[in-house]
This record gives structure tokens, C-alpha cells and sequence, in this order.
């Protein structure tokens, strides 16, 4: 790849982090909100015996939430990683990177990615890569940060909006060899347009074990990429997608084939804990915990961590449940809209 390339990559990755706090809003359109928990009022709990922490097969969650994919690749993306890495370290808590293939292209910005785990030597790290990565390439970004598992990002809508996007979209077979040959595990994830029960039954019928359904409502790549055409003429793809709880319905007879992670709109311990009782095994912040850094710095990323960890136990006793995998016991009502999204299901 040639040097302006480069650096024109290293430009959208920055901008990416840039146009992403710009469209930051407080509230979230992931329709969370239209799901009201039943609470138990006579929890017979106390605070200290909730164990709000995740085992799986792979790898175990301290509290059910992880720092979800973002960025690396430029100087400033790289200081960004690093604050990241930091905190996932002081927290305890899972981190993934943002996609790598500008370090395989170019190997002088490798270091914005490897700090991901010079910073957190011991921590549980996932690497990230699109779905028409090589397994060499796989195998070698894995190598990059000594990942415990691999994020591979279907984004063909965010794709289609940018100029330079890709335009041929024949990813399966390709994340089929990446299942079965490498290593670590692979978690297909998508980008903030959620995933439907027809996308996780494909991929379970290739043998993919983890996915993130990462849902409309949060960071909004479409829009992101529409801002940075000239004409921004793709508004008209501003509600594209499934949202977050839309997703989770739609893929709820998964779960118990394959682990169900969600993201998309996460701003708050009591939506972490709604994905929790809808079925998600973990759950994924990325435009979130990115605000935070930026509008706050990252002593107050690290309390928010802690907060979040405190506040989940909280609300798990005001819902009279010990263990994070009986959330998904926890009774429900869905906004009509909702209701009337789930009827609609195939
Ligand atoms: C992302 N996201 C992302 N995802 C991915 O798989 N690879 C990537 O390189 C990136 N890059 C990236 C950059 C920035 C600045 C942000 C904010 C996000 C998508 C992210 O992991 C997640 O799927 C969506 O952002 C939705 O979650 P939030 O942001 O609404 O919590």
C-alpha cells in the first residue's frame, strides 16, 4: 500500500473517533426504554451476595460488560488505546480493538494497536477485523496484541455509504475457514445496525459460537460515513437496521446454540441489565465509554467502570436475582410497539 493510502487511512480513523463524538447523544434510540423490568419488592437478598460475573466456556467477564471495538491506527487513535488498555487493566475488564487491517497494510502503526496489550499484559483482549480478512491476516493481528479472541465486523451498510467501501459482499465461506482454522475464537459482530434471527441462523449453521447482534440506537456509522461524503446524501439510511432490543427479540431461539453478546446504545447499568434479561451474555460499550474519555478524561473512565460494576449488583437485588445467568428469569413488559415487533417475527 502506498504512503498516501496510509495516511488517508490513518485520516478516516481519526475522523471516525471525531465524527463519533460529534453525533454522541445522552439518549440512545436503541428502544431499550420499551422494556419496563418487574422488580421484586421483597428482593431477600443483600447487596453482597450478588454475583454479577460471566463464565464461559472461553473466557470469564468480572462484571457483564466489556469495552467494545473502536479504534488504533493513528498517533492520536493510539494514545486513545492506550488510555483504553489502561483502564481496562485497573477495571478488569474485557477490551476489544478497533480493526487492524490498517497495521497489516502498514506496519509503522502496528504500535497504536500493540499498546492494547503492553498496557494490560494480563487482561482478556479481542482483536478485530473485517469478514474478507485472510487467516493469515487473522492469524497474524491475533499475534499483533496476543488476542484471546477475535471480533470479526460485518458492516455492509456502513460500507455501502462510504466512497471507498467495499461493494461485493460475499463474506460466509470466508468466516467459515476463520471458524475452523484459527485458534482463539472468533465473535461476529456487527456495527451499530443490529443482526436479524436469519443472519445468527447462518452463521450458527457455519459453526459460529459467539456473535454481537450490536444494534441501531448508538454510534451510527451510516451517519458517520454520510458525513464524510461531500454530498452527504445517505440521511435517508439514518434509521437503518434492527435496534438493540429489536435484535435481541429477534434472535432470542438462539441463545442456546450459540453465545449472544449485545451492543449498540449502552449507556446505562440498567440497559446493560435489560440486554442481560433478554438473553445477552455480555454486553459491549463503545460511543459511551469513548465520551467519557474524551469529555472527562480517563480517571473518570475508570470510576465509571467501577460504577457500573457496583450499580449492576444493585439493581440484580432490586430485581431479586444472585446470579447473572437468572436474569434471563426476570419478567418483562414490552412497550406495544415492541410487542407488536415481536408478533411480526418469521
Ligand atoms: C466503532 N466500532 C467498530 N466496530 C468494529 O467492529 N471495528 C471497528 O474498527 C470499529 N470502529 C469504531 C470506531 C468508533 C469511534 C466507534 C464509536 C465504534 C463499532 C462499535 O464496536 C459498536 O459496534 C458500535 O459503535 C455500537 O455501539 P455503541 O458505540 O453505540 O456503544
Amino acid at each position: 500500500m502506498g504512503k498516501d493510502a496510509n495516511l488517508i487511512q490513518s485520516h478516516r480513523k481519526d475522523e471516525h473517533v471525531f465524527i463519533a463524538e460529534k453525533l454522541f447523544t445522552e439518549e440512545s434510540n436503541n428502544r431499550l426504554n420499551e422494556i419496563k423490568l418487574i422488580p421484586s419488592n421483597l428482593p431477600e437478598l443483600s447487596v453482597n451476595d450478588i454475583q454479577s460475573s460471566v463464565e464461559l466456556p472461553d473466557f470469564s467477564f468480572k462484571s457483564p460488560f466489556y469495552i467494545n471495538a473502536m479504534t488504533g491506527g493513528s498517533e492520536r487513535t493510539g494514545i486513545l488505546n492506550q488510555q483504553l488498555a489502561e483502564v481496562a487493566a485497573i477495571t478488569n475488564t474485557i477490551i476489544a480493538t478497533g480493526s487492524q487491517s490498517i497495521a497489516l497494510k502498514d506496519p509503522s502503526v502496528a504500535h497504536t494497536f500493540k499498546v492494547l496489550r503492553e498496557k494490560n499484559p494480563n487482561g482478556i483482549i479481542f482483536s478485530n477485523l473485517s469478514a474478507n480478512a485472510t487467516l493469515d491476516q487473522a492469524k497474524k493481528a491475533i499475534d499483533m496484541i496476543d488476542a484471546n479472541a477475535i471480533q470479526i465486523h460485518i458492516n455492509a451498510a456502513q460500507e455501502i455509504v462510504m466512497p471507498e467501501g467495499e461493494r461485493e459482499f460475499y463474506w460466509l465461506k470466508n468466516i467459515e475457514t476463520l471458524v475452523n482454522k484459527l485458534e482463539v475464537p472468533v465473535i461476529v459482530k456487527e456495527v451499530g445496525f443490529g443482526m436479524s434471527h436469519e443472519t445468527v441462523r447462518k452463521l450458527s449453521d457455519i459453526g459460529v459460537r459467539y456473535v454481537d447482534i450490536s444494534g441501531h440506537g448508538g454510534t451510527n456509522f451510516a451517519m458517520i460515513e454520510n458525513e464524510r461524503r461531500h454530498n452527504k446524501d445517505f440521511s435517508f439510511l439514518r434509521d437503518w437496521g434492527l435496534s438493540t432490543a429489536e435484535s435481541l427479540i429477534d434472535t432470542s431461539s438462539f441463545q442456546n446454540n450459540l453465545t449472544i453478546f449485545a451492543s449498540g446504545g449502552v449507556r446505562t447499568p440498567l440497559d446493560i441489565v435489560k440486554c442481560l434479561v433478554l438473553g445477552a451474555k455480555s454486553v459491549g460499550l463503545s460511543g459511551t465509554f469513548l465520551h467519557i474519555l474524551n469529555k472527562q478524561g480517563q480517571d473518570a473512565l475508570t470510576e465509571t467502570i467501577f460504577d457500573y460494576q457496583t450499580k449492576i449488583k444493585m439493581l440484580m437485588t432490586l430485581l431479586g436475582v444472585k446470579k447473572i445467568t437468572d436474569l434471563t428469569g426476570v419478567r418483562y413488559i414490552l412497550s406495544s410497539e415492541l410487542q407488536n415487533f415481536k408478533n411480526q417475527k418469521q
